[in-house]
């Protein structure tokens, strides 16, 4: 590799040692990977520009779309914003350390950078323990967007990471492969009325019945956006979390989707539900039981990662229920970049 800035480390991050190293190398600027219980993060000190600066870098992301800042403790978040309102408190007390991430005005504090330009900021507690020490060790807010590259899906494992980042950053933590595996719910309270941004296992029923008020759900969680408008979350831009092989969701019945993966070209793949895979040639994986959302997170990105190592050149996948796992749908909706057919 002739652009390599690192020889890139692999470390458990359970060793006490892995975690010191991640602890420096973050207070002096470094960019690291790190565990947690959603997916993989590419983190950097929030506080520092040029921290921030490699973090874009490195993922080649648009400096426009800001970075979620993770904490090991409330007072770490009372730095960070205004005023922690009593509804973020309530949800940070039910939801926390957890995949949830809340965004409230920012305070003076946190650089523009990290927020992309916004004078608010997404903040979250990690539950992964190795993460959680790491931020305490370092004691410093840590901001990390998914570490894959840019437009990639995200990354449940270490592996994963090393696949996009080898070369570009100094240290990848091993943490395992993520618990929940797509990326935290994210809940705007800068309105009087909660907005519902991005989907994830922590669902806006959930979240309601905590407020004991409704939460708005965002019309980008599930529209692309029209031409010219502005995202209200940028990262809900177009298409994202795509292999090279092209997606389409495919609604309907089970014969209906064998009747269109039977009529599709030979690089065709398929992604179905638990049982399913059986009834087809060995180009099917099952993704998750069709009634079970947590089933599905947990292997969607990795089994759209695989598509492409065993170039794939068209993957259908069956669509997942929109009322019982909106996170999932709403990652797949991107990944095919909103290409849905009916059979
Ligand atoms: O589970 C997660 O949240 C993972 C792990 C690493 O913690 N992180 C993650 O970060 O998914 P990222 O950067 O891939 O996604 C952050 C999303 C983007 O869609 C971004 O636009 C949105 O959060 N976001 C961040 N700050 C925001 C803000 N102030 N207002 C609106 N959207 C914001
Ligand atoms: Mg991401």
């Amino acid at each position: 590799m002739t652009d390599s800035k690192f020889i890139t480390k692999l470390m458990p991050s359970k060793s006490d040692e892995a975690l010191s190293l991640g602890a420096e190398y973050l207070r002096k600027g470094e960019v690291v990977a790190i565990p947690t219980e959603t997916v993989y993060g590419l983190a950097g000190n929030a506080m520092s520009e040029g921290a921030v600066a490699k973090i874009y870098e490195a993922k080649g992301r648009p400096s426009d779309n800001p970075l979620i800042v993770h904490i090991s403790s409330l007072q770490m978040w009372e730095q960070l914003v205004e005023k922690i309102t009593d509804d973020a408190r309530l949800l940070a007390e039910k939801f926390w350390p957890g995949p949830l991430t809340i965004i409230l005005p920012k305070s003076e504090r946190v650089p523009m950078k990290t927020t992309g330009g916004l004078d608010t900021v997404a903040v979250r507690m990690p539950s992964h323990k190795d993460t959680l020490r790491l931020i305490e060790l370092s004691d410093i807010p840590i901001a990390a967007p998914s570490a894959n590259l840019s437009g990639l899906p995200s990354p449940t494992s270490a592996e994963h990471c090393m696949r996009d980042l080898e070369g570009k950053i100094p240290l990848i933590l091993d943490g395992g492969e993520c618990d929940v595996g797509i990326e935290s719910t994210i809940i705007s309270l800068c309105n009087d009325t909660p907005i519902l941004l991005r989907p994830g296992k922590i669902t806006a029923e959930q979240l309601g019945a905590v407020l004991k008020k409704p939460v708005k759900i965002s019309e980008a969680v599930l529209n692309p956006l029209k031409k010219g408008e502005k995202a209200f979350s940028p990262g809900m831009k177009y298409k994202h979390y795509s292999p090279k092989a092209k997606v389409i969701l495919v609604r309907g019945s089970l014969e209906g989707f064998k009747n269109r993966f039977n009529n599709s070209p030979k690089g065709t793949y398929a992604l179905v539900f638990k049982g399913e895979e059986e009834e087809f040639s060995q180009r099917a994986a099952a993704y998750g039981f069709e009634h079970d959302a947590d089933s599905q997170s947990k292997n969607i990105f990795s089994l759209l990662r695989r598509m492409d190592d065993l170039g794939a050149e068209l993957v259908l996948v069956r669509c997942p229920h929109e009322d019982e796992a909106l996170g999932v749908y709403n990652r797949l909706l991107r990944a095919a970049a909103f290409d849905v057919e009916e059979v």
